[in-house]
């Protein structure tokens, strides 16, 4: 017997689920709201018979005991097998001589973090050294941090030196390269080996299972730059998938069912030390989805965001909403599962000031944090000048409008429509409207439903041949069924290298799209819409797709330095790869194979190489792009249709209608590609 096998003899689903689902009984099966999404009606089924387990709701997934431990719990297959080996007793064979040295190397790093924090908390409190003692009292007197809360954060001092923690480690048996690969240590240019961390306060940050695997590093002298010096990427350490304080915050988080997110470290600690458990830090850095899962709508149905006051707050706040809702928008209707509210602290002070001097005030912020939707129409409208063009304010309205949808109630919808019906002077049934369409696709997006295999195609006949295979996933553990597979796209991959290389092509395009809607809005405003995130379907393209988006908010770097700096670790390859496709393709073209002056090559070759009607292929590839993107809401569209369980007739006639204007935008875009395509004949 297999060790899966072996581990799924011993533990009955129902047992294990139970544990931390309350399932009740239905029959042959047992039936529970689903954990991993919220919902008030249950339709997370366990069966018995199978040992096995499906949310027929928005996850539209299942799978055995392993898939609902691994979704639980965020593990990875094999840590599955590790953690449920130990449960049951079942010894987890060895795994490949390559991941067991992995492994071991892990192990290791972790130690030395670990044994790291202890020595850096040490030194703190070290009373002979009188350094130290300064940087405790900065500790106790300046940040108001108790003994207590020295020592449930583990917080430590780097003494100055450049070997400190070189030279307590490596007589311990640990090498250079251990030091430096969990990032205590720098190796310079010229081979020579320094601490990374020196004279400064340590923040150990942990992960949610309290073990350290990064610091941050706060300068003690205003002069010292940078203010907090951070671990850098490291096997163990990754920002975007951490959350600070989490670890001590899980507990309040389940209780309260609800997370108070604020910016910085000692905003997290000083909440903590004042008994606001449920509070954990975003480290800087916008909200990722990562982080954001950690938390969210597993145990949080509430996300509170506690914001600074200053612009660049907002900024960020933007995008962390925009991840939020991306991430979280997973429920039937494409409504938040999560209720997400804004927290401003007033007089442009941090949350550590503010808990700092009135303790008590913490708490009335928090009841009193405002609808993400409240906050947003505050936001953007702030800005529009008092006599805005319709244009103006249309244009505010359907930025908005997304946001709104997918708030928690149709109640709460209507009266953020009436709002903003106010607040724009624009009639609110124009905006119901918008509303709608939006609403149609978001619904069925928000569905994830598998395309069956076979689809009717009276409409778009066979599905562009652009769509290739889906990649060979061989070795990689089954993957629960009805999750969405990312399938490659060439297309997709085509019309993203291509903005990049020449982010201007994006008006042409536009004005083109325009151009066949013909100034009918119902064609303008959803199938022959400006080129948009939903043009991409892949999970890659479409993270740079919308960093394409957000360059266009900015004029300081160029598209790929920005797009570049925004990369989070997942999608660099990506991003390179891309890039690198065009001189990898002209490899067999040089003659002096791929040196350092491949770069400058590239230009000429690429101008020799061009096609003859750069423009007219740039308008093809969009085009053409935007009739995949029609086919596929088009499929959805008439899976649901086929669809017949309760069905409500208000929906039939709005997908009736979508499924119309579709098509009328396909005829006009096809009739663009064939004139297009004749003119090219003819030059
Ligand atoms: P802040 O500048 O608001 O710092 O940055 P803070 O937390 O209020 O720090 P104090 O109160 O001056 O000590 C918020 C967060 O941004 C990240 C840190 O996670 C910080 O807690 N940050 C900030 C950095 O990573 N590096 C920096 O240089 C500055
Ligand atoms: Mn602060």
């Amino acid at each position: 017997m297999s060790v899966v096998d072996e581990i799924k003899s011993r533990l009955d689903i129902v047992q294990y689920i139970s544990r931390t689902v309350s399932l009740k009984r239905a029959g042959r099966t047992y039936k529970a709201c689903c954990p991993f999404h919220g919902e008030k009606t249950p339709s997370f089924v366990v069966d018995p018979g199978r040992q096995s387990w499906r949310c027929f709701g928005a996850c539209s997934t299942g799978g055995d005991v392993i898939n609902f431990a691994m979704r639980q719990h965020g593990w990875t297959f094999s840590e599955a097998l590790n953690e449920l080996g130990k449960l049951t007793g079942v010894e987890v064979r060895p795994r490949s001589p390559e991941q067991q040295a992995r492994d071991e190397h892990t192990d290791r790093l972790r130690g030395l973090m670990k044994a790291a924090a202890e020595f850096y908390h040490e030194r703190l409190l070290d009373p002979h050294d009188a350094d130290a003692s300064r940087t405790l009292a900065y500790a106790r007197e300046k940040r108001g941090l108790t003994d207590e809360t020295l020592a449930r954060f583990m917080i430590g001092y780097a003494p100055p030196g450049w070997r400190n923690a070189l030279d307590l480690f490596i007589p311990l048996g640990y090498s250079e390269d251990d030091l430096i690969a969990c990032g205590l240590a720098i190796r310079n240019d010229n081979g020579r080996v320094y601490d990374r961390f020196r004279n400064r306060l340590m923040i150990p940050i942990r992960d949610e299972r309290g073990r350290p695997v990064g610091f941050g590093a706060r300068a003690l002298a205003a002069e010292d730059n940078p203010k907090y010096l951070n671990s850098p990427q490291t096997p163990l350490f990754d920002k975007s998938r951490l959350l600070f304080a989490l670890d001590l915050a899980g507990g309040a988080i389940r209780d309260s069912e609800t997370v108070v997110v604020v910016e910085g470290y000692l905003d997290a600690i000083q909440a903590h030390q004042a008994g606001y458990t449920n509070v954990v830090a975003q480290m800087g850095t916008a909200l990722t989805e990562t982080q954001l899962k950690l938390v969210a709508p597993r145990w949080a149905k509430k996300i509170i965001m506690a914001l600074d006051s200053d612009a660049a707050g907002q900024s960020a706040t933007r995008r962390s909403l925009e991840v939020a809702r991306e991430t979280l928008q997973a429920d039937y209707g494409g409504r938040l599962s999560v209720d997400i509210r804004i927290l401003t602290v007033p007089d442009a002070k941090d949350p550590d000031d503010l808990i700092r001097e009135h303790p008590e005030a913490w708490q009335g912020l928090v009841e009193n944090a405002v609808p993400v939707a409240d906050y947003v129409i505050a936001m953007e409208t702030a800005h529009l000048p008092p006599k805005a063009s319709l244009q103006e304010r249309e244009a505010v309205a359907r930025a908005l409008l997304p946001i709104l949808n997918a708030s928690e109630s149709d109640l709460y919808k209507k009266d953020n429509l009436q709002k903003l019906a106010m607040k724009l002077h624009i009639a609110e049934r124009d905006l119901l409207a918008w509303a709608n369409e939006q609403t149609v696709l978001t619904r069925l997006k928000a569905q994830r439903t598998p395309v069956p295999p076979e689809m009717p195609d009276d409409i778009f006949g066979a599905p562009p041949d652009e769509i290739d295979a889906a990649p060979d996933r061989g070795d990689a553990p089954a993957l629960p069924s009805g999750k969405p597979r990312s399938v490659e796209n060439g297309l997709e991959r085509d019309c993203i290298r291509m903005l990049l290389k020449d982010p201007e092509l994006l008006y042409p395009i536009n004005r083109k799209l325009r151009e066949l809607a013909g100034g009918e809005d119902t064609l303008l405003n959803a199938p022959l819409n400006d080129l948009c995130l939903d043009d991409f379907s892949h999970p890659d393209y479409r993270a740079l797709a919308s960093l394409f988006g957000d360059y266009f908010d900015q004029d300081e770097h160029d598209v790929l330095t920005f797009v570049r700096s925004r990369l989070n670790h997942d999608l660099v390859t990506v991003f390179e790869n891309l890039l690198r496709e065009d001189l990898e393709h002209l490899r067999p073209k040089l003659r002096h194979g791929l040196g350092i002056d491949l770069e400058s090559v590239t230009y000429a070759v690429q101008l020799s190489s061009a096609p003859p009607d750069p423009m007219g292929d740039a308008l093809t590839k969009a085009l053409k792009l935007r009739l995949q993107r029609l086919q596929r809401e088009r499929q959805e569209l008439v899976f649901l249709q086929m669809d017949d369980e309760e069905k409500e007739e208000a929906l039939v006639q709005q997908i009736q209608i979508v499924i119309m204007h579709s098509s009328r935008a396909k005829q006009r875009i096809e009739a663009a590609l064939r004139d297009m395509s004749r003119s090219l004949h003819q030059i």
